[in-house]
């Protein structure tokens, strides 16, 4: 499968791309073409170090050819950048492309770290994002809460839950098995799209548990 990662460059895309190369062809994107490729052999020199052989590869592009070119399209990217971002991107993709959002709508405070959605009245990732995409039963939300510090670190055994909420059964069946493939990980369906929010809302919560009870890097598990 070719898996595309928007803002692949940045921290959240290292780990997708370590642990997705592994099975199939991820291809880092960025809006500077150069920083994609050199994150691309800087991951795949991570990567085989780690797995000592991989069955798929990964390479870099700019965003845009990257859109076009995906069968899953990952947007890590900020949440302030979702506007510029997806009006770029998002008119270019295939048709059966599926796009995944990990993006928490999140800001540090006095008080802590607080969802902005809720703060300043505006609207989630997930709604934000669907406003761009011709068929929007394509959109998974997913990743919201499991840190790139556990990703990027292929030899760390994992144990956690992903929460996914989107509206079409084949899609998160597609992005259920790409959870599963990550060894420790589990998906765990909240239901449409229109869920998401509660997701999106579960990132500072865990933050603001682990910098006030000095944990490292928590996720969730449901028993
Ligand atoms: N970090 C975590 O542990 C974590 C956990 C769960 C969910 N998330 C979510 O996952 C997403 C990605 O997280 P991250 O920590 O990897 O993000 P990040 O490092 O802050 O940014 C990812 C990439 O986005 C691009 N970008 C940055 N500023 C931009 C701008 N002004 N306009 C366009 N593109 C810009 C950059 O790529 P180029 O400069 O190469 O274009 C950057 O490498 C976020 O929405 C975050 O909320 C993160």
């Amino acid at each position: 499968m070719k898996i595309g990662i928007i803002g692949g460059t940045g921290g959240m895309g290292k780990g997708f791309a370590l642990r997705w190369s592994k099975n199939h062809e991820v291809i880092i994107g960025s809006r500077d073409a150069e920083r994609a490729a050199t994150s691309a052999t800087e991951y795949t020199n991570l990567a085989k170090e780690a797995y000592g052989n991989i069955n798929g590869k990964i390479i870099g592009s700019d965003n845009i050819s990257v859109a076009k070119d995906s069968e899953v399209l990952v947007l890590s990217i900020p949440y302030d950048n979702i506007d510029s971002i997806c009006s770029q991107i998002l008119p270019e993709i295939n048709d059966d492309c599926i796009v995944i959002s990990p993006i928490v709508p999140m800001t540090k405070t006095d008080v802590g770290f607080e969802c902005v959605a809720i703060k300043e009245n505006k609207p989630f990732s997930h709604q934000m994002v669907e406003k761009h995409m011709k068929d929007k039963t394509k959109l998974v939300s997913a990743f919201h809460v499991i840190s790139e510090k556990k990703l990027i670190n292929p030899t760390l055994s994992l144990d956690y839950d992903i929460f996914v909420a989107g509206d079409n059964k084949e899609s998160i069946e597609i992005i259920n098995n790409l959870i599963t493939e990550i060894e420790g990980l589990r998906p765990i369906y909240l239901g449409p799209g229109a869920l998401a929010y509660l997701v999106e809302m579960s990132t500072p919560l865990l933050l603001n548990a682990m910098i006030r009870n000095k944990m490292k890097n928590p996720g969730i598990k449901i028993i």
